[in-house]
């Protein structure tokens, strides 16, 4: 894993934009990388034991900061920061603590941490109260079902949740009580009624951020460098581009299964075969060719598991995930039909048998308009540079935000990498996003609409 957070030197003078908390920032996320099920690798599903490790972690750290902390019925990490006088309207602010399998440091446990940083780096407390939530479950990993602990939060999470199993048919209640908590008691997991507002710090995980950098710093060369452009992207290179979350794309997730019959592989005649393989790699080849055909749509197979899974025997069963997203839920909707009627096609033309389930529909979620706008306005009275964009990542702001108003602020990743051990984040960036955050609570915390208990 190549060293991650070192900062990219910037080419323009101007204060040193590297900080010792953002380098503990770092530090403290390769820390709670440390907590993993598979050595060598960072992988910590839903209330997995190694989340015990991070818990102890994080009490530390809010603790210490003046945080009151418990864990919720849902397996939430949540510390309580008081308001300078009472009763106070909350600001929460949070991100989810497991990963997908092999993760990069910082998809998600960063926005944790850099929520126990700003509490850290306030001088005084403000008229608010601050609650940083860890959330238990984000990727949907382990149960299939994404959002557990957000859900939780909202009071979403139902008694079907409660009763999914995971590959060894330990139900989501039996994995609270494992850990040592009571699923009796989810009801508790709710928001306090002074919640006011929800921030989700982020990686971009994606090229949009970084690309609109370079862009900006190639502007900065030749002649250029001394007219007035050159002199603002000069500004811009001693400056980070953050992005600000508008809306948060939809997402389908679905299971397919592919029901032919094992053979030999060498006395059955092609003609003959009823091979489950070959149905869904016409199929997934299907899925590339839409998802780069239709503007705006991503469409993956991202997981495929074929039995009995020998070289010399025809598949008879195949079980393939479809991953789909676009910023419109009808365009969407409308590529999640094509898809299942063009698996059913790959499967008839072989005498496969094709069922399908859907794991999750969840629509596009705008972010409210209002924080959108003072957020931008706090990036740039931070001196920094705000980019207005959609997520095509999902989050737990999209859980929170039909019932909290909320908004989200991204940092530049690197490679625009992520789901990948060598995700990274930028030192300069984290420190950029500290100093818009603590700009942000200023301003909404002089905000009579939102703060008036
Ligand atoms: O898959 C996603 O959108 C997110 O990383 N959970
Ligand atoms: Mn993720
Ligand atoms: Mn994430």
């Amino acid at each position: 894993m190549t060293v991650t957070g070192t900062s990219a030197p910037t080419s323009a003078p101007g204060p040193p934009r590297e900080t010792a908390r953002a380098a503990r920032i770092l530090a403290r996320c390769h820390e709670i990388a440390k907590h993993t099920e598979t050595a060598g690798q960072i992988t910590r599903t839903f209330l997995s034991p190694p989340m015990h490790g991070v818990h102890r972690l994080l009490r530390g750290w809010m603790e210490a900061a003046g945080m009151s902390t418990n864990v919720d019925a849902a397996g939430n990490f949540r510390g309580v920061y008081p308001a300078s006088r009472e009763p106070a309207r909350r600001i929460i602010l949070g991100s989810h603590l497991d990963s997908v399998p092999n993760a990069g440091a910082f998809d998600g446990v960063l926005g944790v941490v850099m929520a126990v940083a700003v509490v850290e780096a306030l001088e005084n407390s403000l008229p608010i109260s601050l609650e940083v939530i860890g959330f238990s479950e984000e990727e949907g990993v382990r149960f299939r079902r994404p959002f557990l602990g957000s859900l939780a939060v909202i009071g979403r999470l139902d008694a079907a949740d409660l009763a999914l199993t995971d590959a060894e048919g330990i139900t989501v209640a039996d994995a609270i009580r494992n850990f040592g908590l009571d699923p009796v008691r989810i009801s508790d997991a709710k928001l306090s009624a002074n919640a006011a507002a929800y921030l989700e710090l982020h990686i971009e995980q994606g090229p949009v951020l970084e690309h609109v950098e370079q862009i900006a710093r190639r502007v900065g060369h030749g002649s250029f460098e001394n007219s007035a452009r050159g002199l603002a992207a000069q500004q811009r290179r001693a400056a980070s581009t953050l992005g600000v979350v508008e809306t948060i794309v939809g997402q389908s997730r679905l299971l397919f299964t592919f029901q032919g019959q094992a053979n030999h592989a060498g006395t059955t005649p092609m003609p003959l075969r009823r091979d489950a393989l070959a149905a869904a790699a016409e199929w997934i080849v299907a899925v590339e060719t839409m998802g780069r055909q239709v503007p705006g749509l991503v469409a993956t197979v991202g997981r495929l598991e074929a039995d009995p899974g020998a070289s010399n025997v025809i598949s008879s069963l195949v079980r393939a995930t479809l991953d789909v997203r676009h910023p419109d839920d009808a365009k969407r909707a409308e590529a999640v039909v094509d898809l299942i009627a063009n698996a059913d096609a790959a499967a008839h033309a072989r005498q496969v048998l094709l069922t399908h389930e859907t794991l999750l529909e969840q629509p596009a979620v705008q972010m409210n308009a209002d924080l959108v706008r003072l957020l931008q306005n706090a990036v740039t009275s931070a001196g920094h540079v705000p980019r207005v964009m959609p997520s095509g990542a999902g989050h737990d702001a999209m859980i929170l935000a039909p019932q909290l108003p909320s908004v989200m602020l991204f940092l530049p990743s690197p490679g625009g990498l992520s789901h990948h051990p060598e995700e990274a984040v930028l030192a300069e960036d984290i420190e950029a996003a500290l100093q818009t955050v603590l700009e942000f609570l200023r301003m909404v915390s002089h905000d009579k609409a939102l703060t008036n208990a």
